[in-house]
């Protein structure tokens, strides 16, 4: 039987509570079609930092290494200046783990919950991967004169050629195998800024020869976030930058239902790669049982595919689908109907005896 470790990183806020979901139906299907894990927990977040001063350290992100994927329910504390928590914990394990894609599924399971009008599930079924590890998050840039009136600050867009390359290359892959319409919009805005989205474009052309069956296309970033309203139904894979690609995922949760119901991934196609709900720690509904547990459910069945477990990963997604048409009165948090535990037992229910 095979058998997976698993590093779990409740955090912040609701992490823990939708965290708590997604291990409860993670266990239902691991019955269900054979496979152990072993769940480690990992007390990183914004209580650790104040109680200690630490974020994270280079032996805590070593010791991620040795295991099969990271499951992560939200780092965001309201008592912890803005930046010390996602820079120190979030992104310090994209970076070092060197998870370089963020994967980004926007898939609307029932009409009733989608802000567009007319718009149905299969109009709203498209990817975006998003560059990870670079762009504006590589936190390069400068204070001139700070404190004064002719203060300046830059901040530095960094795009490498290798790390344009290898991400424009797993947008190319991931679009041939998922065999949708086989087609990958690049989202850039070579319109404006000019070296940066000129070495995006040059790329994309180039490794686009190599994908004679896949076809290609281009919006700017503008335009893409209104084509997401008005026809998304034309997107199957969007491949963008870091600062782009983490607005339009936004959007994409928007129109997919929301927050409630937004996951997404950390990949290191040769490494240990992160799962997470989008949704952030949601101070206000902390320790309530009124937040959404579905994206953080759909984030372990995301985590499950990745590892090798794609039965176990799509059972649990045909389960959300099923509770999501069925039973969901809504996917916001204190409106769904039921409580997050209750939503967790849905979906183990769902899965255990499919109805
Ligand atoms: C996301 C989040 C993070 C990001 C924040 C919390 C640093 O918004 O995963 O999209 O900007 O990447
Ligand atoms: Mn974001």
């Amino acid at each position: 039987m095979k058998k997976y470790k698993i590093a779990v990183i409740p955090g912040d806020g609701t992490g823990p509570e939708v965290i708590n979901e997604g291990l409860k139906v993670i266990k239902a299907v691991s019955s269900k079609f054979g496979f152990e894990y072993e769940a480690k927990t990992f007390d990183f977040g914004g209580e650790r930092y104040l109680k200690t001063g630490k974020t994270l350290d280079k032996q805590e992100i070593e010791g991620l290494k040795k295991y099969s994927a990271i499951y992560l329910g939200a780092i965001g504390h309201p008592d912890v200046k803005p930046g010390i928590l996602e820079t120190g914990i979030l992104l310090n394990l994209r970076f070092s783990l060197d998870q370089y894609i963020n994967l980004r599924p926007i898939k609307l399971y029932n009409a009733d919950f989608c802000p567009l009008k007319n718009k149905k599930p299969e109009d709203i079924d498209f990817v975006v991967v998003r560059e990870n590890s670079e762009g504006l998050y590589k936190s390069m840039g400068e204070f001139k004169n700070k404190g004064t009136k002719d203060e300046i600050a830059t901040q530095i867009s960094y795009n490498t050629r290798k790390g344009v390359e290898r991400c424009i290359r797993y947008a190319f892959e991931y679009t041939k195998k998922r065999n949708k319409t086989k087609k990958l919009t690049l989202c850039g805005k070579t319109n404006v800024l000019t070296f940066a989205w000129d070495l995006w474009q040059r790329t994309f052309n180039e490794v686009a020869k190599e994908y004679p069956d896949i076809k290609t296309d281009y919006a700017h970033v503008d335009a893409t976030t209104m084509w997401f309203v008005k026809n998304p139904e034309w997107f199957d894979v969007i491949v963008t930058d870091n600062m782009f690609g983490d607005i339009i995922t936004d959007l994409g949760a928007m129109i997919q239902g929301g927050m409630g119901i937004a996951a997404g991934g950390n990949i290191n196609p040769q490494g240990v790669s992160m799962f997470e709900p989008i949704g952030g720690s949601a101070p206000k509904y902390t320790g309530k049982n009124v937040i959404n547990p579905l994206a953080a459910i759909c984030a372990g069945a995301m985590m499950l595919e990745n590892i090798g477990e794609i039965k176990a990963g799509k059972a649990i997604e045909e389960a959300v689908i099923t509770i999501v048409r069925t039973k969901m009165k809504s996917l916001a948090a204190g409106k769904m109907g039921y409580t997050t535990s209750e939503v967790g037992d849905l979906v183990v229910k769902q899965i255990l005896n499919p109805v």
